[in-house]
């Protein structure tokens, strides 16, 4: 259905228990038993792993402590979208020393430059060794260079790259060759989500370019994607990580609860503004306001997201704004699959208390 869009990027909101991940693992599913396309999901509630597991997918889990890594230092051939994938891959560890300083988040232009050097003195052994690089590599390569600010950055990386948070400092030890992949970030601490979310979109980008190499398709879906408009450097590597999904034959869905968040961002702004494909669910008076001007939706329009039931509300697809109305019935296996609501559950676990 997408194919008649000029771009394949999705967004997916609305308030909290509005449906936004029952819908997402409704078009899993659908992608799943309707296509041979590849699905990576991103999943910081941890919600989405009975589904991934009824479909023979992988669920990895990443926390402190667990055994499942992933090293922010891969970078598959033809990474970047810029002709320079070092630069690329640079700017994706900005965003990494973005949300390592809680008080200053923001990049020098010296740390800038000393980043970008760091980084292509770790490719360049890399080239020499064949040695796979981690953040340990960097953080050891910043510690050799004179200038005082190079310290204080490998101080900052200190943080992830040595001691019981080096979750992201090895080399990755799982098998992301699955067709259905999901990585679960619901035990990452809060620090270290945003870290998590945006190593893991550098993971898709890898694997995105590796499966369009085949001639494969990807769909990515990122649950909480709001957490990344915080910070500029991050949005940056995002909004470029959207370009190269879509000119690598991958459709990225972003989900979130939280549109003014993303409006807040230049960045998060533009991506949502140039997407062809957007589901509103249910939405606060606040963010229904700020999707009327940016989408242009009428008042009449508007009623279709108020107040709406869980599943129902509207979807601008291109130019067109169409209302829908999709409501699972209880009793099917997919809705038992897909719901998340505690009475849910608890129904589900007597009756099969009772069936044994
Ligand atoms: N299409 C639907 N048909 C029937 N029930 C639905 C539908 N969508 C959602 N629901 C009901 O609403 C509940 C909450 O939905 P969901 O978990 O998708 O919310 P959400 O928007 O992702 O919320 P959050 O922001 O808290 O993650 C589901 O567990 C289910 O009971
Ligand atoms: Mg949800």
């Amino acid at each position: 259905m997408y194919n008649l869009l000029q771009n394949p990027n999705a967004f997916i909101l609305g308030v909290p228990g509005a449906g936004k991940s029952f819908l997402t693992k409704e078009e899993i599913e659908f992608i799943i038993m309707s296509t041979n396309d590849d699905v990576l999901i991103c999943d910081p509630e941890g919600e989405y792993d009975p589904i991934i597991k009824q479909f023979g997918g992988e669920v990895i889990e990443i926390s402190v402590g667990s055994k499942d890594h992933i090293n922010p230092m891969d970078m598959e051939d033809g990474y970047g979208d810029s002709g320079n994938p070092i630069g690329d891959k640079s700017q994706f560890i900005m965003s990494l020393f973005e949300q390592l300083d809680r008080e200053n988040k923001s990049i020098t232009p010296i740390e800038r430059s000393l980043i970008d050097r760091c980084v292509s003195i770790v490719y360049a052994e890399y080239r020499k060794t064949k040695v796979i690089p981690t953040l340990k590599t960097l953080r050891n390569v910043l510690l050799k260079q004179p200038e005082s600010e190079a310290r204080t950055l490998a101080l900052r990386l200190e943080y992830i790259a040595e001691g019981t948070s080096d979750i992201f400092a090895h080399e990755t030890n799982v098998d992301v060759s699955n067709r259905i992949i999901s990585y679960n970030i619901f035990n990452l601490g809060t620090q270290l989500k945003t870290i998590g979310l945006l190593i893991i979109t550098d993971a898709m980008l890898n694997r995105v370019i590796s499966n369009w190499k085949k001639g494969k398709r990807t769909h990515v879906f990122i649950d909480e994607i709001h957490v990344i408009f915080e910070n500029e450097e991050s949005a940056t590597f995002f909004a470029s990580a959207w370009r190269q999904f879509r000119k690598r034959d991958a459709f990225p869905t972003g989900i979130t609860q939280n549109v003014k968040y993303l409006l807040s961002s230049q960045q998060g702004t533009s991506m949502l503004s140039n997407s062809e494909f957007i589901v509103m669910l249910n939405q606060s008076p606040n963010d229904r306001e700020d999707l009327a001007d940016l989408l242009k939706i009428s008042e009449e329009q508007m009623s279709y997201i108020t107040n709406a039931q869980s599943g129902c509300g509207l979807i601008k697809y291109g130019a067109s704004l169409v209302p829908f109305i999709n409501r699972m019935p209880k009793d099917m296996e997919l809705y038992r699959l897909n719901t998340t609501k505690p009475a849910d559950r608890k129904e589900m676990l007597v009756q099969t208390e009772q069936s044994y």
